[in-house]
């Protein structure tokens, strides 16, 4: 009686023909609402899809409704009591649900980035987990972490790693964005991956990830990663190179950063490979600019040269045509005697131990120059250009302040008969063969070695032993390495 009285109103008031209108419409409406079944534009694949995994019997249960379409791409879903179908015709019909469906809804479902599933989730990986792949990228399960999405390049750098069983481990949150330099990063269960448009996405880990972190990440000196981590470094060392400088790391010494002016200052010195070897410290700035290495410190001070102080101990100093001693000046700091000469203690110790075993053996070696000072040199060098010329007295002296003479690490021995004095023939003298068989069990190397004068800028000099230590001597003898500067990865030094 009602809807006559309604009908009678819209009679009255309008007329018949807008009123049959009216009325077809709300049929339409109504037959939509009541059997929408009929309405999912997918050719069955979301029923087959709901049977594929076990119907009402199977982790989806009863329907909660008939579905709809419309979409995005024209997809459809339809949801039920433990999850949802959603299907679009460029990723078929797939099912969704728990934390990982729950994850995909606060991400904007198939409207957000990953778009439409393309598979049921995958339980039973590492840790319990489960994954579940999405058009824009993949949703991670983990008891420990709940439902976490992973895409882009930053996905790739994971899968590349080997996934939730390589070094990374799972995603721990999603991905940051807006970061410095315009990144995203993303943290994982054992490291962090950060992505920049211009450098890509590089993994941080363990050391190098806390230290980054002491330095303000991205944000601080440092700035965002350029490379993936490099190990296999000397002594079992790994560097990974930033915007702002390198982070190096070594089992005994950490990891620490290098960059700017003293960065480049070390690499002259070979790196972590020559005599500073690892940081030990990151810069340190008031006034001039100081950095602590296992070997030594270098000093940044804007109105001076660059320079160092090898710790006292450390017997590796680095001198050549390309490196002078620093300073120039330089005094080594504790001289002593050894026969008519003066040397470094620890390499006149070192010395006597070798001319001690040699007089055992019957041969006899004498000490023809040790230390010179800076001024001893002047005159030295002076006397040869005088003689020679310049070009020559290069090959067979150093300038002043360029002479391992000066450091107290160098000793030019000799025959007690003089024979070969100075000449390449003192290799075949007693003296000659016995240093050079014997002289790296005390520390000692040949320093300029015949046939490396293009590396080494000196002619043959079999009578000149370099105190290097006992360790690196024993190295450079089994790696082959022939001169000091291919051992320490110096530039070749034929010139000043
Ligand atoms: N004879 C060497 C190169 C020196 O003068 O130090
Ligand atoms: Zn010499």
């Amino acid at each position: 009686m009602a809807a006559y009285g309604i009908d009678g109103v819209i009679m009255r008031t309008i007329g018949r023909r807008l009123a049959t209108i009216v009325i077809a419409a709300t049929m339409i409406l109504l037959l939509g609402v009541a059997s929408p079944a009929t309405a999912l534009d997918d050719g069955g694949a979301i029923d087959a899809a709901y049977q594929r995994l076990g119907g009402s019997a199977g982790r989806l249960g009863q329907p909660l409704d008939a579905g709809w379409c419309g979409l995005k791409d024209n997809g459809c879903v339809r949801h039920y009591q433990g999850g949802s179908v959603h299907w679009s015709s460029a990723s078929g019909a797939h099912a969704a649900w728990g934390g990982i469906e729950t994850r995909w809804a606060g991400l904007g479902r198939e409207d957000g980035r990953l778009g439409y599933p393309l598979e049921e989730e995958q339980c039973g990986r590492a840790g319990s987990g489960c994954v579940q792949e999405f058009q824009g990228g993949s949703l991670y399960w983990t008891p420990s972490y709940g439902a976490v999405p992973v895409w882009g390049a930053i996905r790739a750098t994971w899968g590349s790693m080997g996934w939730e069983t390589g070094r990374l481990g799972y995603p721990t949150e999603g991905e940051r964005c807006a970061r410095a330099g315009n990144g995203c990063v993303q943290d994982f269960s054992n490291g962090t991956v950060y992505w920049s448009p211009d450098y890509g996405a590089h993994p941080v880990f363990a050391a190098f990830l806390s230290r980054w972190g002491t330095l303000g990440w991205e944000w601080g000196s440092l700035g965002y990663p350029t490379s993936d981590e490099r190990c296999g470094l000397r002594g079992s060392g790994c560097l990974q190179e930033f915007t702002g400088g390198t982070l190096y790391w070594s089992p005994s010494t950490g990891a620490h950063p290098v960059g700017g002016g003293i960065g480049s200052y070390w690499s002259r010195y070979g790196w972590e490979n020559g005599p500073f070897g690892y940081p030990t410290s990151g810069e340190s700035c008031s006034g001039p600019c100081t950095q602590d290495f296992w070997g030594g410190r270098i000093t940044w001070d804007p109105s001076a040269p660059m320079s160092y102080t090898l710790w006292d101990w450390n017997p590796l100093v680095a001198v050549s045509k390309r490196l002078p001693l620093s300073p120039q000046s330089y005094v080594p700091p504790s001289l002593v005697g050894i026969g008519s000469q003066q040397m470094r203690s620890d390499a006149a110790s070192a010395l006597q131990r070798m001319i001690d075993d040699a007089a055992s053996a019957g041969i006899s070696i004498t000490l023809v120059s040790g230390y010179r000072s800076y001024d001893e040199q002047v005159s030295l060098y002076s006397s040869y250009a005088a003689q020679y010329g310049q070009a020559y007295a290069d090959t067979v002296s150093a300038r002043p302040g360029y002479s391992e003479h000066q450091s107290g690490l160098a000793m030019d021995i000799g025959n007690p008969d003089a024979a070969c004095a100075l000449q390449s023939c003192f290799e075949s003298t007693p003296a000659g063969s016995y240093a050079a068989a014997n002289a790296w069990r005390y520390g000692f190397i040949i320093r300029y070695p015949g046939g490396y004068q293009d590396i080494t800028g000196y002619s043959y000099e079999p009578w000149h032993l370099r105190y290097i230590g006992p360790d690196a001597a024993a190295q450079m003898r089994s790696w082959g390495a022939p001169t000091l500067e291919q051992y320490f990865t110096l530039a070749a030094a034929p010139g000043y």
